[in-house]
């Protein structure tokens, strides 16, 4: 059993309180939730911190550091979104949704682009982009094929995505990419990012990547 964090904890009651009916109230592997007719599944911001894709000191950083975030990937519902806006406190203007599905929570800024071509310029930058289970490596490329040929099709497109948010990103920026699971190219991926970004590092722990440009 996984010893949750006092944020986790806090995050799971917001969630079950929040959005009665999406979430089971006690912590699950696997929590998720799957609306009839959708093709996604959406997690609760509590998953999110497990992942340690959000953490306290993140929290701070836009809460009291003036730092931004752009969610790639967020889904229509903006769980983890509202959670940081609604229950920690950051305000509605650190926080800007992004994805190809053109439907949003109301009153964030929020862009449709597909994060697998060309992100858009939307006039600033961010000190943090998170990609929240939304690059599905997994099931995006057709599983007929052979493994190899599948790793270089997901290996390619993370070098693509991770180069596409440093065009985003503050200099001391920092992507964080959860859902990466099993993943066995990261270092090829940084060789492919350091042809653009020499100093570019990367970090990958329990399917969570944590990548900047080492500025
Ligand atoms: C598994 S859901 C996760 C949603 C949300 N981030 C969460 O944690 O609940 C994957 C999300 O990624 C979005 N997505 C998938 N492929 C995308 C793409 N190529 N460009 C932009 N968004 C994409 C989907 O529309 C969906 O909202």
């Amino acid at each position: 059993m996984v010893e949750r964090s006092e944020l986790s904890k806090k995050a799971k009651i917001w969630e079950v309180e929040t959005f009665p009916g999406c979430f089971s109230r006690e912590w699950a592997v696997g929590d998720m939730y799957g609306p009839e007719g959708d093709p996604y599944f959406y997690f609760g911001p509590s998953w999110h911190v497990d992942m340690n894709l959000i953490n306290e000191e993140i929290i701070d950083d836009l809460k009291k550091n003036g730092k931004s975030v752009l969610s790639v990937g967020s889904g229509r519902y903006g769980f983890l979104e509202r959670f940081l806006t609604d229950y920690c406190g950051v305000d509605k203007d650190k926080v800007v949704l992004s994805d190809n599905v053109g439907q949003f929570p109301d009153g964030f800024t929020s862009y449709k682009f597909d994060f697998t071509k060309e992100w858009p310029d939307v006039g600033r930058d961010f000190d943090y982009v998170l990609m929240p289970e939304s690059i599905l490596l997994s099931t995006r490329f057709d599983l007929e094929l052979p493994n190899h040929i599948v790793d270089r099709l997901s290996e390619d497109l993370l070098s693509r995505v991770v180069k596409s948010s440093y065009g985003v990103l503050e200099p001391s920026g920092q992507l964080r990419m959860s859902g990466l699971y099993g993943v066995r190219f990261i270092s090829s991926v940084e060789e492919v990012v350091r042809q653009k970004f020499p100093k570019a590092r990367m970090k990958y722990e329990k399917s969570l990547l944590l990548a900047d440009m080492g500025e």
